[in-house]
């Protein structure tokens, strides 16, 4: 497939007209896993649920290669591949794990989700609601896949979850990302597991990109990044 590049630039967007994130500018391309990290409150979220049709921006620019994509709303996103992990995992806990792929599949899905997570295949008749957390998450993932997302935007993945089954996920994003040349940017909490698993990344801090380059690079260099956000933070 020929997949398109996500490009931001010069971002800003806030809630209630007051931005939280400023001039930002970052881009993911087909095929390539890029990591978000940086303190809380730095504006990450914003940038996913700007770049996913939630938040309105209130300037700069979004594009799907050469399309624009600011103004259209999570549906046409969604609709045009752009496809959001959201943090909350939010599922149909009353349904089973195959009812839930299957509400989310309006047409026959390019991954199969059973080969990506083969743990979710003997659990298919289980309700969502009886799973383990990783097992949730890995349910939310799949789901998303039934979109067929050229972007995938996945948020805090790991928030509760064993550093072992973050790994798990990092693989599964790393094979589609190769496997289906889909682009995906994902919110860490956990920056060292996350740069062992991306190959770049950016860090934000106080609404704005304050570091970004190759994943061992940034690894390289974390001390002193971390110290500059601590700093300005204090
Ligand atoms: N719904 C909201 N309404 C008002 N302010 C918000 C809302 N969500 C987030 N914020 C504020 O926006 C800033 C950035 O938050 P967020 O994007 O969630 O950061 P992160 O994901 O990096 O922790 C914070 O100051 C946060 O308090
Ligand atoms: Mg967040």
């Amino acid at each position: 497939m020929t997949g398109k590049s996500l490009t931001v630039s010069g971002l800003s967007a806030g809630y209630g007209g007051v931005p939280v994130v400023h001039g930002v500018d970052l881009s993911v391309a087909p095929g390539e896993v890029v990591a978000l990290v940086g303190p809380n409150g730095g504006g990450k979220s914003t940038i996913m649920l700007t770049c996913s049709g939630l938040v309105k921006p209130l300037g700069g620019q979004i594009r799907l290669g050469d399309e624009v994509l600011n103004g259209k709303s999570p549906n046409e996103l969604v609709g045009k591949g752009v496809v959001q992990v959201p943090e909350d995992r939010s599922l149909f806990y009353s349904l089973t794990v195959e009812e839930n792929l299957r509400v989310a599949s309006s047409a026959p899905p390019r991954v199969d989700a059973y080969d990506l997570f083969p743990e979710l295949k003997r659990l298919r008749r289980r309700r969502s609601a009886l799973l383990s957390g990783g097992e949730q998450q890995m349910l939310v993932m799949a789901r998303a896949l039934y979109c067929n997302p050229s972007i995938l935007l996945v948020d805090e993945m790991s928030l509760g979850l064993a550093p072992l089954i973050v790994e798990r996920l990092f693989d599964a994003l790393r094979s589609l990302s190769a496997e289906f040349g889909i682009g995906v940017l994902v919110v860490e909490q956990h920056v060292h597991l996350a740069l062992k698993h991306v190959e770049r990344g950016y860090v934000m801090s106080g609404g704005r990109i304050t570091a970004e380059g190759g994943a061992a690079d940034l690894e390289r260099r974390w001390p002193e990044i971390e110290a500059s956000y601590l700093g300005v933070s204090a």
